[in-house]
C-alpha cells in the first residue's frame, strides 16, 4: 500500500494585526505582563464581516493548491473547531458547499480545543487506512468573536486562524508514521464554557450578565497538563514507530504559551531549535495553531524535506494528541 501522507498544507490568518498594548484600551493589562507570563507580542483578529467559514476556506484554498488537488477529489471533509460558523448545522456543511466538493462525508470535530487538528489527523489517517481516498482536514477558530473582551485572565491569550492540509495516499507524501491520541475527561471544569449546552441553555440572564462568554478556567493547572500530556503523548508516539527522540528534527507543539512550549522541550530534553514556535505573533489560536505554524515552519526555511517532525497538542476536555511525519 501506499504511504498515507500529507499531501500539502496551507493557512491563513486576518490581517489586522492587534498588539498587547492594543488591549490596554480594553482591560487593565499591559505589554510587560502578557510577554513575561505568556510569549505572546501580538494576534489577528477577524474582519467584522469575516466568520468562521471565510477564514477554513482561505485555508482549505490554500492546502489543495499546495496538494494540487481538486476539490472534485476529495472523498472526506473534517473541520475541527470549537468556534463554529453557525450552531447547527456544523462548519463542515457550509465548507462543503463553498468548497464545491461533492456530496462527500462532511463533519467537525467540535469540543476538542486546541488538539482538534491534531485529532482529525489521526482520524483522517484511520479513515483512509479503511476506505482509500483524499481527505480535507482544516483547524480553524475565530475566537475573537466568542470571547468576553473584559476579562483580562483570557482575552489576551487568544488570536484568529486557520490552517488546513489534505491527506491521502501517494508515493513521496509527507508520510504519517504514527498517531496518538488520549482524553481524561475527569477535569472538564478546568477548561470549559458552560454557556449555551443543556446544561446552562441561553437565558436572557446570561445574556444580559454577559456571562454567556464566560470561559471556566484555571490557567497554572492547564499549564501543567499541557505540559505532562504533550511531552508524554510525544514520547508515546515515538514508541509506537520505534522512533528516539534523537531521531526527532522538528518539534511542532500547540502554541498556547510560549513557558509550556518551553517547559515541554525541557521535559523532551530537546534543544530550543528543535521546538517551533510562532506563538509571539499569533497568541493561542486553538486548532489552526499547529497547522499555522507548521506552514510558518516551511516558509522560514526550519522544515526540509526528509524531516522526521513530531507535532503534538493539547487542548479542553482534557484531549492531547501527537503525530509523527517523516517529511
Ligand atoms: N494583565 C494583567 N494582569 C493579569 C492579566 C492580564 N491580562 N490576567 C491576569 N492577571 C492578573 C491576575 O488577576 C492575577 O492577579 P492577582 O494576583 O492580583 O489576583 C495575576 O495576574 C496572576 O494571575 P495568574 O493567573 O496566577 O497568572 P499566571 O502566572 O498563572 O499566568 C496564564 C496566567 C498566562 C494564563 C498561565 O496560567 C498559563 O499560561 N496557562 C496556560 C495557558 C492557557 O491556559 N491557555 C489557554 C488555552 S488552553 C490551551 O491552549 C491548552
Amino acid at each position: 500500500m501506499r504511504p498515507i501522507g500529507i499531501l500539502g498544507f496551507g493557512a491563513y490568518a486576518p490581517s489586522r494585526v492587534m498588539t498587547n498594548e492594543d488591549w490596554s484600551a480594553y482591560v487593565d493589562t499591559s505589554d510587560e505582563w502578557i510577554t513575561s507570563r505568556t510569549g505572546i507580542k501580538t494576534r489577528r483578529i477577524a474582519a467584522p464581516e469575516e466568520t468562521t467559514a471565510d477564514m477554513a476556506e482561505q485555508a482549505a484554498l490554500a492546502a489543495l493548491a499546495d496538494a494540487g488537488v481538486a476539490p472534485a477529489e476529495i472523498d472526506e471533509l473534517i473541520v475541527a473547531t470549537d468556534t463554529p460558523e453557525v450552531y447547527t448545522p456544523d462548519t463542515a456543511a457550509f465548507l462543503q458547499h463553498r468548497l464545491g466538493l461533492e456530496e462527500i462525508p462532511a463533519y467537525d470535530l467540535g469540543g476538542s480545543g486546541c488538539a482538534g487538528f491534531v485529532l482529525a489527523l489521526d482520524l483522517a489517517r484511520s479513515r483512509i487506512t479503511t476506505e482509500n481516498g483524499t481527505v480535507l482536514v482544516i483547524g480553524v477558530e475565530l475566537i475573537s468573536k466568542l470571547m468576553d473582551w473584559s476579562d483580562r485572565s483570557t482575552c489576551v491569550l487568544f488570536g484568529d486562524g486557520a490552517g488546513a492540509a489534505v491527506v491521502g495516499a501517494r508515493e513521496g507524501a509527507a508520510e504519517i508514521l504514527a498517531c496518538v491520541a488520549g482524553t481524561d475527561g475527569s477535569r472538564t471544569d478546568i477548561l470549559q464554557r458552560e454557556a449555551g449546552g443543556t446544561k446552562k441553555p441561553f437565558s436572557r440572564e446570561l445574556a444580559e450578565s454577559g456571562e454567556f462568554l464566560k470561559v471556566d478556567f484555571n490557567g497554572r493547572e492547564v499549564f501543567k497538563e499541557a505540559v505532562r500530556r504533550m511531552s508524554t503523548s510525544a514520547r508515546r508516539v515515538l514508541e509506537k514507530a520505534g522512533r528516539e527522540l534523537s531521531d526527532v528534527d522538528l518539534v511542532i507543539p500547540h502554541q498556547a504559551n510560549q513557558r509550556i512550549i518551553q517547559a515541554v522541550g525541557k521535559a523532551l530534553k530537546l534543544e530550543a531549535g528543535k521546538v517551533f514556535s510562532n506563538v509571539e505573533r499569533f497568541g493561542n489560536t486553538g486548532s489552526a495553531s499547529v497547522p499555522l505554524a507548521l506552514v510558518e515552519a516551511r516558509e522560514c526555511g526550519s522544515l526540509h524535506s526528509g524531516d522526521l517532525v513530531l507535532m503534538t497538542a493539547f487542548g479542553a476536555g482534557f484531549h492531547w494528541a501527537s503525530a509523527l511525519i517523516r517529511f
